[in-house]
This record gives C-alpha cells, sequence and structure tokens, in this order.
C-alpha cells in the first residue's frame, strides 16, 4: 500500500500510540486491498459506553498516549452526566465511565456524546470521514453525500489520530452505486428494518410514496445499518447522488408496517438522538394532556442546550429530556419490563443489549400511550 513521506514518518514514530495507529491502518490496507490512505475532514468515535468496552475497553483507551489530529467526535455514553442519579446509574458506573471521558478528552476528542454529529458538525458533500456510529455512516452517506466506511471504535481512533483511513469502499464513487431499487411507503423505521434484514449490504434506492421528513429519513438510516449493514442509500429527488448512477432494475416493494406491543412501563424516543424538530413535534403530539407513564427523551446536550424552552416544557408536560446517552448503551433501561421505541435500531439491540422487552409503533402512538395511565 502506498503511504506519503508523512503517512511513513507516523508508522516510525517513536510514540507507540502514533505508529501503532498507523500500523493498524496499514495491516487493514493490505487485508482490504486498499491501495493507499485518504485524509479526512472528521472522525466520529463509537462504542464509549462503559456498559459496552468495560474495563478491558477503559484500560486500554486510557493507555493511549497521543492526540487527535482532526475534529473528533464522541458517541453517546452509558448515562446522562448530569442526571445520572435520576436515571439510578450506580457510583461505580459512574466513576468509570467518567475515567473513559477524561481519557478521550486528554486525546482532544470532542466529548459531544451523540450520534447525531452531523447537527453539531456537519460535513460538506464529498468530504471523506472516518466515523463508526453505523445509524450517522448511513445519514452522512446517503443525506449529506459525504463518504465513510463503517468504521469500528478502534478504527475510528487510529483514524482521528493519524487524520487518514483506508480508500475503499464507499470513499470512492463507483462503489456508491445503487444495487437494488426498493418501493417504499408507510412508515420508515419499519421500512428501514424490514428492508435491512432482506437487502443486507445492499446500497438501496429508495422511491417513496410520498416524500420524507429529515427525521423520518434519519430512522431509515438507523434501522437500515442496524437489521441489515447497509451503510449508504439513494431516495429519489431527495438525496443529493441520485442521478449520478442508473437506476437499479431488480425492484422489491417494502410496506413500513411494524407493530409489536407488550404493557409498556417506559416509552423511550431519541433513536438516534432528537433533533429539536422532533422535540417540537412531541411537545405538539403531547398536547395539553399530561405524560402518566415514563416517558424518556433522548437528545445531545447540544440540542437541548439550544432548545432549553422546548425542554422546560416537556418536562413540565411530565417527559424526562436525558442527554449524552440512550436507551439501548446506558443499563438505566434494564429496570423497566418493557420499554416502547418508535425506533428500528432501538428495536432490534434492546433484546440484544438490555434486559427488558421491547415494543414499536410511530410516535404519535408512542406518545398516545405515554398519556395513558
Ligand atoms: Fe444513537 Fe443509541 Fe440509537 S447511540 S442511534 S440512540 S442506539
Amino acid at each position: 500500500m502506498y503511504l506519503d513521506k508523512e503517512e511513513e514518518k507516523m508508522l516510525e514514530s517513536e510514540n507507540e500510540t502514533v505508529s501503532k495507529a498507523m500500523e493498524l491502518l496499514v495491516t487493514l490496507g493490505k487485508m482490504f486491498k486498499a491501495e493507499r490512505l485518504v485524509k479526512i475532514k472528521s472522525a466520529h468515535i463509537s462504542g464509549i459506553s462503559y456498559d459496552n468496552i468495560g474495563d478491558p475497553g477503559l484500560e486500554w483507551i486510557e493507555s493511549l498516549n497521543a492526540r487527535v489530529s482532526v475534529p473528533t467526535t464522541v458517541n453517546p455514553a452509558g448515562m446522562d452526566l448530569k442526571k445520572w442519579k435520576e436515571m439510578g446509574i450506580d457510583e461505580r458506573f459512574y466513576e468509570k465511565q467518567i475515567r473513559i471521558l477524561k481519557a478521550l478528552k486528554n486525546l482532544g476528542a470532542d466529548l459531544t456524546l451523540t450520534c447525531t454529529p452531523y447537527y453539531i458538525n456537519r460535513p460538506s458533500f464529498g468530504d471523506h470521514l472516518a466515523w463508526a456510529e453505523s445509524s450517522a455512516v448511513v445519514y452522512a452517506n446517503s443525506i449529506l453525500g459525504a463518504r465513510t466506511n463503517r468504521e469500528a471504535g478502534i478504527t475510528s481512533i487510529a483514524a482521528a489520530i493519524t487524520g487518514r483511513t483506508l480508500y475503499f469502499g464507499l470513499h470512492i464513487k463507483e462503489n456508491r452505486m445503487p444495487t437494488v431499487t426498493v418501493k417504499a411507503k408507510g412508515n420508515l423505521a419499519a421500512v428501514g428494518y424490514i428492508a435491512g434484514k432482506e437487502l443486507r449490504g445492499e446500497i438501496p434506492y429508495f422511491i417513496f410514496e410520498k416524500k420524507p421528513s429529515e427525521w423520518e429519513l434519519k430512522q431509515l438510516a438507523a434501522s437500515l445499518a442496524a437489521t441489515g449493514s447497509v451503510a449508504m442509500f439513494h431516495a429519489e429527488e431527495i438525496t443529493p447522488e441520485f442521478r449520478d448512477f442508473d437506476v437499479p432494475k431488480e425492484i422489491v416493494e417494502v410496506e413500513g408496517k411494524l407493530e409489536k406491543e407488550c404493557n409498556a412501563d417506559l416509552i423511550a424516543i431519541g433513536c438516534p438522538h432528537a433533533s429539536k424538530e422532533e422535540l417540537e413535534e412531541i411537545l405538539k403530539l403531547i398536547g395539553d394532556e399530561k405524560i402518566k407513564r415514563e416517558l424518556w427523551i433522548f437528545t445531545s446536550r447540544r440540542i437541548a442546550e439550544e432548545s432549553i424552552d422546548l425542554v422546560r416544557k416537556l418536562e413540565k408536560m411530565g417527559a424526562k429530556v436525558y442527554c449524552d446517552t440512550c436507551m439501548v448503551v446506558s443499563p438505566a433501561s434494564d429496570r423497566f419490563k418493557c420499554v416502547m421505541v418508535n425506533s428500528g435500531k432501538a428495536l432490534h439491540y434492546i433484546p440484544e443489549r438490555r434486559k427488558c422487552e421491547v415494543a414499536f409503533s410511530d410516535l404519535k402512538n408512542c406518545i398516545r400511550i405515554a398519556k395513558t395511565p
């Protein structure tokens, strides 16, 4: 694999963290037959909840001795940094999580603690990135036209330090060609959940019955990534590269219809983290009827701070707005019997990662249930 002078210098660096980071990229580069590396505009690190990585991950991150060389954001942690006690997180977990965050801060990462880094540091069309949150990868590739493969937590850290990632896969234009046409209608979180299972690893070209909102596309991205390891899609008349390729001849039809019921004692919204527009929509759906069950809304601290009036109104109606974390990566969900979500990604991962049952419905019905005693 070709390395330029700067890259060779990193490979031979006396700083072991830098040389190991470059060595990892070179080893993977040979494995994936990448010709070279590509400079990235930003990195996004995932898998930083203590719940996910435990003591081995914590000790590894603490052992790193370098600084990131590009703007680097970070995925949700295992708790809200301010309301962790209210969430039911114990002191031991809190302390371990804080150690992980301190180590990431020492690396120079921006502790955004969100899976929606694109609301904070929005990439431009054509930017090369090394992002490791699967839902954000689909969003960046599809909706923004930026270029990233699905990085792992560890490779995103190597990329953040070196400022490079492998030039292969979705960094190369011809690999972004759609492979199957999907005519879709109904709930897009459900469309992504169902289509992902059928179309593992494909690049769908969607034709929607009606124009979706931005957050519906975000839900679609997250579901496709979760059930199908999909890393990008095109959508007719919507996504920036849809005209760049021929429309695939193979057509499948997907109806986003999915209801999974249980008697929810927690309704959890905000997977991926809610935008300001979603917070507005939730408040509108609550109306003037108070919340009667636990309703947790997850968003980034940045969005919550920018939408402080909205957050106060939601809390006044009985909802709890949590930042820095989510229903999947936090052990806080474990004390509930059944968690109801409107997200295909949460529907997929809660049974795997948490101790509770999961139910699925659209946002409107989730809020209706939250208002029912
Ligand atoms: Fe984000 Fe957690 Fe969902 S990290 S995409 S809210 S599983």
